[in-house]
């Protein structure tokens, strides 16, 4: 696929189709509920992937419209996480998108041995599947000491689980597969007690790990950082926002910082100082 039909195709995944006046109205009202109530803003979000969330948030509870949301929210907020991790899509795994995890190991790891030490965040880590994949490798690169991680996400309870050091699913083929294709020195079993749960030297540094509530649409951006990996959360943002927060992504960086985005998230045109890095899969360079 050339890049033009990439843009294009990810262009035409960001044109909204038109939802129903009900829909709209019904819509508004719970995310004015979620923002002034709870303070979450998913203003921000594409009203396709909202609508998408609510449906799921709905069949979840048993309700036919979005709006049965709201009753729930106000006069049962001990459910708002249920509501919030439905909202929130939370899907990751291991290494995801291999080749990105490669163009880290081949490409930009080499560079990264002349800082003394690494600031590094991880925006929109979900429940650590991507903390650990990056932990592992910064390990085998014998960097993780020089590593000061800070990870975050707009949903605490996704945090809870990322700094338990436990995987959410038991390690599968899939994991050890992209592991391999990833340039995984080892194997991944061993870095994994009964295929779940990180191995004593992980966790600890784990402890480390900074984990914190942040929302990428109303910042405000980290600071000096070396690396920022915010991967297949943007997608979620209208085309505005997105915009917005690679501004935030690039400032949060150090002048010849890396960043990286996730598969659908890599064509966006963008003006600032960020330019992608050809040799590599979703890579990117804070050039000025
Ligand atoms: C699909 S997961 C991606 C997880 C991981 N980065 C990966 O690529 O596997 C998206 C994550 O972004 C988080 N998220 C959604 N909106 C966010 C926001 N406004 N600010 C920060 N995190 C957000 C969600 O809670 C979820 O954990």
């Amino acid at each position: 696929m050339s890049e033009n039909e990439v843009n294009s195709a990810i262009a035409s995944s960001w044109l909204d189709e038109p939802l129903s006046e009900e829909k709209n109205i019904e819509m508004s009202l719970l995310l004015t509920v979620l923002d002034e109530h709870f303070g979450y803003s998913f203003r921000y979000y594409s009203k396709n992937s909202l609508a998408r969330s609510f449906a799921r948030a709905c069949s979840k509870f048993g309700l036919e419209h979005m709006s049965d949301l709201i009753p729930i929210l106000l006069h049962q907020p001990r459910r708002l996480d249920e509501v919030i991790d439905a909202i929130t899509v939370n899907y990751t795994q291991l290494y995801r998108e291999p080749k990105s995890w490669l163009s880290f190991a081949q490409s930009i790891l080499p560079r990264l041995y002349s800082y003394p030490s690494l600031n590094i965040w991880i925006a929109g880590c979900s429940t650590g599947e991507e903390i650990y994949s990056l932990m592992i490798l910064l390990d085998e690169h014998n960097l993780l000491g020089r590593s000061n991680i800070t990870a975050t996400d707009i949903n605490p309870w996704v945090l809870e689980t990322a700094a338990s050091g436990v995987l959410s699913q038991s390690l599968n083929q899939k994991d050890r597969d992209a592991y391999q294709q990833s340039g995984g020195k080892e194997n991944l079993d061993d870095y994994f007690v009964g295929g779940r749960e990180l191995i004593t030297p992980l966790k600890r540094s784990l402890e480390s790990v900074t984990f914190k509530v942040h929302d990428l649409c109303q910042g405000p951006p980290m600071e000096g950082m070396h690396l920022v990996l915010c991967r297949n959360v943007l997608i979620y943002f209208t085309r505005e926002k997105q915009k917005q927060v690679v501004m935030d992504l690039e400032n949060s960086l150090v002048p010849l910082g890396y960043c990286c985005l996730g598969q659908k998230e890599r064509f966006m045109q963008h003006q600032g100082g960020l330019k992608p890095l050809v040799e590599t899969q979703g890579w990117y360079k804070r050039f000025r």
